[in-house]
């Protein structure tokens, strides 16, 4: 059986990644506390000439950054159609209301034209979310966010320029950051908020200086991610044991879920942790390697931009560019039922990102406030998406097998 194609199978666990957390088993005291969240703070600083403020994930720092500009109940937070439900949650979490933009289906972004019909005197803010690192029209939204007086906040959850670009991260008053698994960069767990307006930074070095530590053991829990996937998901995938082995992992809580059963159905605690000391070490590595994680990103990109183009694929003209994507969007019919055959051929394009316009599908859709019908063009996106990996660990021999499969489903008679 070759070794599996897959979206969420720890995407940066490769050798080196193993090794760090290997080499922090021997100094198990320094999980919680030590140097790493300041270290990481100063790079992160130069990189982005904004103050970066640290959590234990990126949906309690986009929490904690509205609760640091003071939205007021009832305040609208425009965000778009296509997000993760997360970020809804933390907009409730701190008293406001989101406002469902509809997207670009070039771009899977948010754009002026959708979100000027939205503005009202109540908006606060909006978030401009660089979809799978589909740079959005950042500079537009500045302008407009200028003119209206709105806080503008890029969600740099999917994507870390580099020094090839994209030219996003410079524009935002605020960002948001993720270190989360399968991020632009993995600290397995992590976030943060780079802020550029002293006063908020002050309320949010407060936040968080008041933050609570995680546990020992959850950390401990954290970090065991990476060996489970090296060492037990990806090798037992494709094999009868497959099921049985993630259902008992996922049973014995011995794998930290990415959405907790409440977040499932609108509710995201309001305790805020600060970033644990280890998660901090892996996500400044993982900073410290961004153009070679990024590099690798683009050869990929390219590559099925490349075979795309030849082989008349359904791709995003927003995605064609030299972009290092968090992964390769594609457009196809009965997608649900593509991903199903080729889940039987250990390729798995389960991400989460289906299905549904507030990710992921099993999600209490209510809770959410979006209504169906609000975004059109969202709603079409997530029935039609077809994502490709791009992640670290994928190779080109892998890219390459998936695109002849993919080739021969689009040439399959309900394709
Ligand atoms: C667009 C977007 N923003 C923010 C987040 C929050 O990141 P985290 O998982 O670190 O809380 C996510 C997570 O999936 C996301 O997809």
């Amino acid at each position: 059986m070759p070794s599996p194609v897959h979206h969420t199978f720890g995407p940066h666990v490769d050798s080196a990644y193993l090794r760090k957390v290997l080499a922090m088993s021997y100094v198990p005291w320094r999980y919680v506390h030590g140097t790493a969240p300041l270290r990481l703070k100063n790079v992160l600083r130069e990189k982005f000439r904004a103050e970066p403020v640290l959590f234990s994930s990126g949906r309690e720092s986009l929490y904690a950054l509205l609760k640091a500009i003071g939205v007021k109940p009832g305040e609208e937070i425009i965000v778009q159609g296509y997000t993760c439900v997360v970020v809804p949650n933390a907009i409730h979490a701190a008293g406001g209301v989101p406002i469902y933009a509809d997207i670009d289906p070039d771009t899977l972004n948010l754009t002026t034209d959708t979100v000027r019909p939205l503005l009202t005197p109540r908006t606060r803010a909006v978030i401009c979310q660089h979809t799978f690192g589909i740079p959005a029209d950042v500079k537009g939204l500045r302008k407009l966010c200028d003119e209206k007086g709105v806080v503008l906040i890029e969600d740099m959850a999917h994507v870390l320029p580099d020094h090839k670009g994209p030219d996003i991260g410079f524009h935002g008053d605020y960002l948001i950051l993720s270190f989360g698994r399968d991020k632009a960069i993995s600290g397995i767990s992590g976030g943060a908020v780079m802020s550029r307006h002293p006063r908020t930074t002050a309320a949010l070095l407060e936040l968080e200086r008041t933050a609570i530590h995680d546990s020992w053991w959850n950390v401990a829990r954290l970090l065991e991610y990476a060996t489970r996937m090296h060492s037990i998901v990806r090798p037992l995938s494709g094999t009868p044991l497959f099921r049985p082995a993630v259902w008992l992992l996922q049973k014995l809580k011995m794998i930290v879920p990415v959405l907790t059963s409440d977040e499932k159905h609108g509710h995201m605690s309001h305790v805020l942790k600060k970033i644990p000391n280890a998660c901090a070490e892996l996500a400044l590595s993982s900073l410290m390697k961004l153009r070679a994680l990024n590099e690798r990103r683009r050869t990929l990109s390219a590559f099925f931009a490349r075979h795309g183009r030849a082989h008349n694929w359904p791709m995003l003209a927003g995605a064609a560019a030299d972009l290092p994507l968090q992964k390769f969007p594609l457009f196809v019919l009965n997608a649900r039922a593509k991903r199903a055959i080729l889940k039987q051929e250990n390729i798995h394009l389960d991400d989460g990102w289906t299905g549904c316009v507030i990710c992921p599908e099993d999600i209490d859709l209510t809770e959410t406030g979006y209504e169906q019908g609000m975004d059109p063009a969202a709603e079409r996106v997530c029935r039609q998406i077809l994502s490709l990996p791009t992640h670290p660990t994928m190779t080109l021999i892998q890219a390459e097998r998936l695109a002849r499969r993919i080739d021969m489903l689009l040439k399959e008679k309900q394709a």
